[in-house]
């Protein structure tokens, strides 16, 4: 068997949680790669939203283990909050979680660092979510990072003391102020949360599952765009948020890989600070955002709204090698008289198709613009009850993209799904 991967092909809240709840009855495994409680992922169904940080998207469906894979970073407060709101809803979550010893814990210092760091950059900061991502996957690769592993040690304590004085060092030379009281209290009790469930080395639990027929589904965090490699730099989280990402955040080889379903909102999103070619900072825009409720799931920071930009989603799917395409949110699209998509980029040295290494030498999109439908989709089951200017819009970006469109959603919910 293969690993199927979901991954964002945006600025993130493609609707990632939304679509692996609904795929998960189709794999044994839901495995998340990467990132940490800077995700929220949203899933609805009985016209509830449940917001997920940590734990994968798979965790409501009732025969799916769920695993949260080495190459994530956990806080244990986060975690515990997460579990304390579903224990009761879900039954036996400790049957159906399992962590990797390998993933590394978010400090309470860690945050502090984000803080700090951030404050320090002034009108450059990144608009982290201030998670301590950025800070916990620095300590990651400078080999400095706790493991989930570790919590199983008798000197943990004392592990932890260390790494939270050399963090207090640096934190002294930002100059910021602090306690880390109030969240050294909650850390530990997370602590004794996460060891209630099996921690496990997952690179073999997942290996093994594959060689027995297990079918099984990596869920991205945050989105292309964001990657650390290849998003728009600076402004990225600090994780590979791209397919290679579920290799080394599960230690699954390349060649297990099968299909790669990458998530795109029929329009386009961005939280936090950097260069965004198609936003539109107009009434538009205010519309996009009120119509598609853009508030971030994490943060709840208004989400940056504008067009579909196309030389942005040719990047993605050619870093990911997509081989099927979501779209999401086609329904906040009705009853706009027309919607445009970006074909290429203005600059100075002439319209490119591409998406460039410096997003600031972007003068102006170049769009395409289409009629839009009128017809309410939120309601639409079957491919039969698809508006034809919809089909269009689908057949268009088909043509631009030469990826199929899989799935379309209409809206939040797990009902509101089309497959074509
Ligand atoms: P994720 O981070 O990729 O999982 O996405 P988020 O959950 O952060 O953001 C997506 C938001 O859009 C959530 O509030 C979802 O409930 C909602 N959503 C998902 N799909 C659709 C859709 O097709 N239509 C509408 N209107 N909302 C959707
Ligand atoms: P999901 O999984 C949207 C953004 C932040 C900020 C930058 C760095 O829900 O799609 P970080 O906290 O990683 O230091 O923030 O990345 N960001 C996200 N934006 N969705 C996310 O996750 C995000 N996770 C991080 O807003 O601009
Ligand atoms: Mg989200």
């Amino acid at each position: 068997m293969k690993v199927d991967v979901l991954l964002g092909l945006q600025w993130g809240d493609e609707g990632k949680g939304k679509v692996v709840d609904v795929l998960t009855p189709r794999y044994n495994i839901i495995a998340r790669f990467q990132g940490g409680p800077n995700a929220g992922h949203s899933v609805e169904f009985y016209e509830i939203k449940h917001v997920l940080h940590t734990i994968p998207s798979g965790i409501f469906r009732e025969n799916q283990i769920n695993i949260i894979g080495n190459g994530v970073v956990i806080d244990p407060i986060v975690f515990k909050t997460e579990i304390d709101t579903l224990a009761p809803l879900i039954k036996d979550i400790q049957q159906k979680l399992l962590v990797s010893k390998k993933a590394h814990l978010i400090l309470p210092s860690h945050r502090i660092l984000d803080a700090a760091s951030e404050n320090a950059k002034g009108i450059t900061k990144i608009g982290s979510t201030l998670k301590g991502i950025g800070p916990t996957y620095m300590d990651k690769t400078g080999r400095n990072g706790l493991r989930v592993g570790d919590i199983l040690d008798s000197d943990f304590k004392n592990k932890y003391r260390i790494l939270t004085e050399k963090h207090r060092q640096l934190i002294a030379l930002y100059n910021f102020n602090y306690t880390l009281a109030d969240y050294e209290k909650g850390w530990f009790e997370g602590i004794d949360t996460i060891k209630k469930f099996q921690l496990i080395e997952s690179e073999h639990y997942l290996n093994t599952a594959l060689e027995s027929g297990k079918a099984i589904l990596a869920e991205g965090a945050q989105g292309t765009l964001l990657d650390i490699d290849f998003g728009s730099y600076p402004y990225v989280t600090s994780s590979n948020t791209i397919c290679a990402g579920a290799c080394t955040g599960l230690g699954i080889a390349p060649g297990r890989i099968g299909q790669v379903f990458g998530i795109f909102k029929a329009y386009c999103t961005r939280v936090g600070s950097g260069p965004f070619p198609t936003e539109l900072n107009n009434e538009t825009g205010e519309k996009l955002r009120r119509i598609g409720q853009e508030f971030g799931a994490t943060t709840g920071r208004p989400r940056r709204c504008g067009w579909l930009d196309l030389p942005a989603l040719k990047y993605s799917i050619m870093l990911n090698g997509v081989t099927k395409l979501i779209m999401t949110k086609a329904d906040v699209l009705s009853g706009f008289i027309t919607i445009k998509v970006c074909t290429g980029y203005k600059t100075s040295e002439g319209v490119i198709d591409f998406f460039p290494y410096n997003l600031e030498i972007v003068k102006e999109p170049v769009y395409d613009e289409l009629p839009s439908w009128n017809e309410d989709l939120t309601k639409v089951k079957s491919i039969a009850d698809i508006p034809p200017r919809l089909m269009n819009y689908i057949h268009y970006l088909e043509e631009k993209l030469r990826i199929p469109i899989v799935i379309i959603s209409v809206g939040p919910n797990r009902e509101q799904t089309i497959e074509l």
